[in-house]
């Protein structure tokens, strides 16, 4: 089984990005230390980023899709700008009804208005913001917590 890990648009520049707001951890990095978490848990994880909307969603969908070994349990996202406008991807996130942790680096409630508001939030189980980096391991956390993987199933 595994976590899907979405990046939304611009993201592919983390590192190099506004380092004074999102820091000089790579996308490369980020998902290095996810995988080895997840591995503690017996869990995989598959990495996807696009500075595309549709590509986002078709992903989301083929998620949905997936079965067996292969199978899609939990997402993280962290869509990027998407968040603030995209009701397409909102509606994607709640159609598919796999449960997703929406994640940021920076503060969004601090920064400009237009940031303030997430339009895919309230289709997520909760929302990770102004860790840096580790938003996404604090928010691969809170899914494992909600999906109540078991002790047993550790490594
Ligand atoms: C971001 C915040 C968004 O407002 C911005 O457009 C990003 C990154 C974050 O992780 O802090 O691309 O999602």
């Amino acid at each position: 089984m595994k976590i899907l890990v979405i990046n939304g648009p611009n993201l592919n520049y983390l590192g190099r990005r506004k380092t004074e707001v999102y820091g000089t951890t790579t996308l490369k990095e980020i998902n290095d230390r996810l995988a080895h978490e997840t591995s503690k848990f017996g869990l995989k994880i598959e990495s996807f980023q696009s500075n595309h909307e549709g590509k986002i969603i078709d992903m989301i969908y083929q998620a949905k899709e997936s079965a067996g070994e292969d199978k899609t349990i939990g997402i993280i996202i962290n869509p990027g700008a998407l968040t603030h406008y995209s009701y397409a991807l909102r509606d994607a996130l709640e159609a598919v009804e796999i449960p997703a942790v929406e994640v940021h680096l920076s503060r969004i409630h601090a920064r400009e208005g237009f940031r303030r508001r997430s339009v895919t939030a309230p289709v997520c189980i909760g929302q990770i913001s102004g860790f840096g980096a580790d938003s996404y391991l604090l928010g691969l956390r809170a899914l494992i917590q909600h999906l109540r993987i078991p002790e047993s199933s550790r490594r």
